[in-house]
């Protein structure tokens, strides 16, 4: 039961931005569990998750289940106020489940705290507050690092290679920069503990379209590298396109789920929440 659950074949082993072994380094937790071959579970999964804010609170989430599969892309969608982040907070830990569980690579996590689970290879960018704007991009990204005791210059490198406009920026405040470059500082952090999967929270929030295309382009070389990406989305039907898995969450609960194309061509879905 001391192995390693995490051992596993990433491909793209040469410039990868995930980490085939895990953390390994401050993993006090170590809870083994049988590994994704034997569970037949997505590589991610919050499973039938019903819970709310706080002790007593209403539940906000109904048996809602969201989940990636390895180096894919899942795009959560769906009205304001339906349970989007809160799904994303149930999935790193930050919500007591009244039922449901969380699995990643066939272990139950359903009981670690948020920090424990980005040990376990989970990064997450909420959906506000998500860099230090006092702070320069480059000791944002060493605060993404909190966890290493290791070396990992390597990891910030492969950030700058990704967004090299931070690179370029490395010593400014985060806060002086654009919408678009503070979204690529968030990632970027979230990065440097070299996720096995990231949740990101609307990343595209509030820049152009442009700028949002070139995220979503950046999404994708990450999803690339083998990295699970679960998002929310408020530009649902550019996020559907680039997706290999969309949920559709209405007041707490899953309303469509299907392959992004799928789900972009069922007329109810497209009346409904992409406009027509
Ligand atoms: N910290 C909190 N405490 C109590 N209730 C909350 C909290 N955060 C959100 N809620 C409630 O949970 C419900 C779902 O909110 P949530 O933020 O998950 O929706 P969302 O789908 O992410 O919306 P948006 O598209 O606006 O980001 C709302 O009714 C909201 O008022
Ligand atoms: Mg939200």
């Amino acid at each position: 039961m001391s192995d390693n659950p995490y051992q596993h074949d990433r491909g793209n082993k040469d410039r990868s931005l995930g980490n085939p072994d895990g953390m390994g380094t401050m993993d006090t937790t170590k809870k083994s569990g049988p590994t994704s071959q034997t569970s037949g579970e997505p590589f991610l999964i919050g499973a039938n998750m019903t819970g709310g804010y706080g002790r007593g609170g209403p539940d906000i989430l109904h048996d809602c289940t969201i989940a990636v599969e390895k180096g894919e892309i899942a795009v959560i969608v769906g009205p304001n106020g339906a349970g989007k982040s809160t799904a994303m907070k149930a999935t790193f830990g930050m919500l007591n489940l009244r039922e449901g569980h969380v699995t990643l690579d066939g272990v139950d996590i359903t009981n670690l705290t948020p920090q424990d689970r980005v040990g376990k290879g989970m990064g997450f960018v909420p959906q506000t507050s998500n860099i230090f704007t006092s702070m320069s991009v480059e000791e944002n990204l060493e605060m993404g690092a909190f966890i290493r005791t290791d070396d990992f210059s390597e990891t910030m490198e492969q950030v700058y290679d990704l967004f090299p406009i931070l690179r370029e920026k490395r010593n400014q405040p985060a806060g002086e920069l654009s919408g678009g470059q503070r979204q690529q500082v968030a990632v970027g952090r979230a990065l440097m503990t070299q996720p096995k999967v990231l949740l990101l929270d609307e990343p595209t929030a509030g820049v152009s379209p442009i700028v949002m295309d070139e995220l979503f382009d950046r999404i994708i070389e990450v999803a690339r590298s083998g990295i699970s990406i679960l998002m929310v989305e408020q530009n649902a039907k550019q996020a559907l396109e680039i997706a290999d898995k969309g949920y559709v969450l209405v007041q707490g609960a899953n309303a469509h789920t299907g392959t992004g194309k799928s789900l972009m061509a069922d007329p109810e879905v497209r009346a409904s929440f992409l406009g027509g």
